[in-house]
């Protein structure tokens, strides 16, 4: 496992990027938030999960329905935890190197968190949309990773970012790519892709 591990200093650059993103401009992004090691660890492990039947359509609050809920968002989701395996300890435990920082240099007060895998079938999308629901005000910032392998432009499948006052941004899905911004604050939404698309989407709470 030492392969899965990243230095102090090349970890809190990171973290500064991110932060240093949301408030020059809206969001953050970074390449490689953790070693590829430990996104293919975890992309193995989404898979696994899909195969095993236990990734369930994400609700989205207010649809009742499930084709209500397909026009709106398409993903199958799992919630990850520490117990599970080696790697989604190791990932959540450097979500928690990364609250701890950003709670340091930014008085954040974040105490909580969630993280969920998400698969988007070939062709399913997730309409532009604010991450934080009137049933989930303790969302604060939203964070995702994404899993997949040589993911190329002609895929498709970006997150598309709104800030307001600047042109929309598009974030291609490549492995390692981490994308970090304000739950209450920006409109995004999720392109479809001509290949299952692989992700892990959460959020840093204060409950
Ligand atoms: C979400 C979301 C973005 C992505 O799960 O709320 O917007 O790029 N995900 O997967
Ligand atoms: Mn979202």
């Amino acid at each position: 496992m030492s392969t899965h591990r990243t230095s102090l200093k090349n970890m809190e650059s990171q973290f500064e990027a991110l932060i240093d993103g949301v408030l020059a401009r809206h969001y953050g992004t970074v390449k490689h938030f953790v070693p590829p090691a430990l996104v293919a660890a975890l992309r193995e492990h989404l898979l696994a999960t899909f195969r095993s039947g236990a990734m369930k359509p994400a609700g989205t609050g207010r649809l009742s329905t499930y084709d209500q809920n397909l026009a709106v968002r398409g993903d199958v989701i799992h919630w990850l935890e520490k117990d599970h395996n080696a790697a989604e300890k190791m990932f959540l435990e450097h979500i928690e190197q990364f609250i701890a920082y950003l709670n340091r240099t930014c008085y954040t007060g974040i105490n909580a968190y969630e993280f969920h895998y998400a698969l988007y079938p070939t062709g399913h999308f997730y309409k532009r949309h604010r991450d934080q629901l009137q049933s989930d005000a303790g969302r604060k910032f939203s964070f995702v990773l994404y899993l997949n392998e040589d993911w190329l432009p002609e895929n498709e499948g970006c997150l598309v970012l709104y800030p307001e006052g600047q042109p929309p941004v598009r974030v291609l899905p490549e492995g390692g790519h981490s994308v970090f911004f304000r739950a209450d604050e920006l409109e995004h939404e999720v392109a479809p892709a001509n290949r299952p698309r692989l992700s892990i989407a959460g959020w840093l709470k204060q409950v």
